[in-house]
């Protein structure tokens, strides 16, 4: 099993958005998974209980109790569990950057978000844990050309010496209609541009926690 971190100290940064989505990704390849909600204000588990047929379990939990769900999910055969976790000091964060694989950092293309991530980069660094930046709620290029705002994001960024996950996703109001339903935009229509950034995205992702390629989409 590998379990992977969803965390930001700033408040809706995406989160939830990703972790729900990441969650419904390896679910429609295969995958048993387990979607741990570690966030007091349940946005998770809100999201998952809107959704109608099979999906990922949805689990709501804290922090400190992280280490016994992960021993409870590896007896229960879950390959992916995935942490949402609130917007909190990276003190409280602890706990999910420790028992994950890999924690992914989202952040927004702004001057707020990357300042206050300088620190969260710097503990997942110290924990001597496996980190990846991803770049949420970017505005999409113009004529092939990034904006200046995710060029400036892209510049600082380096200085977090953690790796920058090579696919960004945009701000698309898809990412944020398809919640109510519980479903992610990779259900909507496969060839939609969001369907093919988050798709890409959890290719990469799986790749690095699992070394390979662990199976194709199946379900609509
Ligand atoms: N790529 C995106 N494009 C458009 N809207 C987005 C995107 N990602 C997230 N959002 C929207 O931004 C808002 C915050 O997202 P989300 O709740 O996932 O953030 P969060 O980091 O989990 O917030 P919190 O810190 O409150 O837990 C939501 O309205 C969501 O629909
Ligand atoms: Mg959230």
């Amino acid at each position: 099993m590998r379990t992977i971190a969803v965390i930001a100290r700033k408040g809706g940064s995406g989160k939830t958005t990703l972790a729900v989505h990441l969650a419904i990704a390896a679910h429609l390849r295969g995958h048993k998974v387990l979607l741990a909600d570690a966030d007091a204000q349940r946005s998770a588990a809100e999201v998952l209980r809107g959704r109608q047929g099979p999906g990922p379990e949805v689990v709501e939990t804290t922090g400190s109790k992280l280490f016994t769900l992960q021993v409870a999910a590896v007896r229960n055969a879950v390959d992916t569990m995935i942490i949402d976790t609130p917007a909190v000091l990276e003190d409280e964060l602890g706990h999910s950057i420790v028992v994950s694989d890999l924690s992914l950092l989202v952040i927004r293309p702004t001057f707020l978000d990357i300042a206050a991530a300088l620190r969260t980069a710097e503990v997942i660094r110290r924990l001597r844990k496996p980190g990846l930046i991803v770049l949420n709620q970017a505005p999409a290029p113009r004529e092939g050309v990034e904006p200046p705002a995710v060029k400036r994001a892209l510049e600082a960024l380096m200085l977090m010496r953690l790796p920058v996950a090579p696919l960004i996703l945009r701000a698309r109001a898809n990412y944020q209609s398809v919640l109510e339903s519980g479903r992610s935009v990779e259900e909507l229509d496969p060839a939609n541009p969001a369907a093919r950034e988050m798709g890409a995205l959890w290719g990469f992702v799986e790749r690095l926690v699992y070394g390979r390629r662990t199976g194709e989409r199946t379900e609509a």
